[in-house]
């Protein structure tokens, strides 16, 4: 949790908001969540509704995903994680996996200026196999390296991102350094996770109208709240996210324990 306000102010001096609207009064700024996890799901439909081919849904879900993250900047959010490509997406159709590519990697290029002036350092979580073309890997490192001492909020791209990937990384890591089965503890491998300092997400949201986790972050989501709704994501705004926050904000989290 963070409060909004020393976050506003920072954010409030760079890039005027290309759609600033006010945050609702129902949310309480001393409990925003600290981190939330986004699905970008449902581009596909949005297009096929309109009779348009899948790839311009993707291309409609970046106004999505800029509001939604000027939205999270304005309410304070600290960390905002977004999946982009899934290790499983590999299987849809070459054409479109090659859209995806190069759909990412111009977003990128077109985007990273704004985002490292509004103070948004960009991060990704995922692999970094040969599938993945050089130029879109050359892209995310410069985006990465140009924000990278940013501090108003954390865009973490989950990109060729798979939660059981990501554990099995974490593992991996543990054993080539030759650490001992006693020391594989909880903390040991969070600690081997693709960002281990950006904390567990607070609320994971699924929007489309599937009510699935589909991979992502499988171990960091062990005690987030989940809010799903059916919003395809290229309809995707703020408001929405705000809806969450509300909805997240009127959960109880226990953690396995007792309330007090
Ligand atoms: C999400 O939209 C984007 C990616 C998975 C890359 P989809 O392409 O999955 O859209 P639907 O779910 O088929 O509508
Ligand atoms: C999850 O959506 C992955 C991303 C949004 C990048 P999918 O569309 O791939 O998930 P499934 O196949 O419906 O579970
Ligand atoms: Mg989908």
């Amino acid at each position: 949790m963070c409060s909004a306000s020393g976050v506003l102010r920072r954010y409030l001096v760079g890039v005027p908001d290309p759609r600033p609207i006010p945050i609702p009064a129902s949310i309480d700024s001393s409990r925003v969540p600290e981190h939330i996890a986004l699905v970008m799901d449902g581009n596909g439909r949005w297009a096929q509704q309109r009779g348009l081919p899948r790839t311009d849904g993707h291309s409609a879900g970046e106004e999505a995903l800029v509001d939604a993250a000027y939205g999270a900047l304005a309410v304070g959010v600290k960390h905002l994680t977004v999946y982009a490509f899934s290790t499983e997406n590999w299987r849809r159709p070459l054409d479109e996996v090659r859209f995806l590519m190069g759909f990412n990697e111009s977003l990128l290029r077109r985007r990273r200026d704004e985002l490292n002036e509004v103070g948004v350092r960009i991060t990704f979580s995922g692999r970094r196999d040969r599938r993945v073309p050089r130029s879109v890997l050359r892209n995310m490192d410069e985006a990465a390296e140009l924000t990278k001492n940013n501090r108003v909020m954390t865009l973490n791209l989950a990109f060729n991102y798979g939660g059981r990937a990501e554990i099995i990384d974490a593992v991996k890591s543990l054993v080539e350094d030759g650490i001992p089965a006693h020391k594989i503890t909880e903390k040991a491998i969070a600690s081997r996770l693709y960002h281990p300092e950006i904390p567990d997400p607070d609320l994971v949201i699924r929007p489309s109208g599937e009510y699935r986790i589909s991979n992502f972050l499988l171990w960091e989501i062990a005690y987030s709240e989940l809010v799903f709704n059916d919003i395809l994501w290229p309809d995707y705004r703020r408001e929405d996210l705000y809806a969450a926050i509300e909805e997240y904000q009127g959960r109880q989290r226990r953690f396995g324990g007792v309330e007090s």
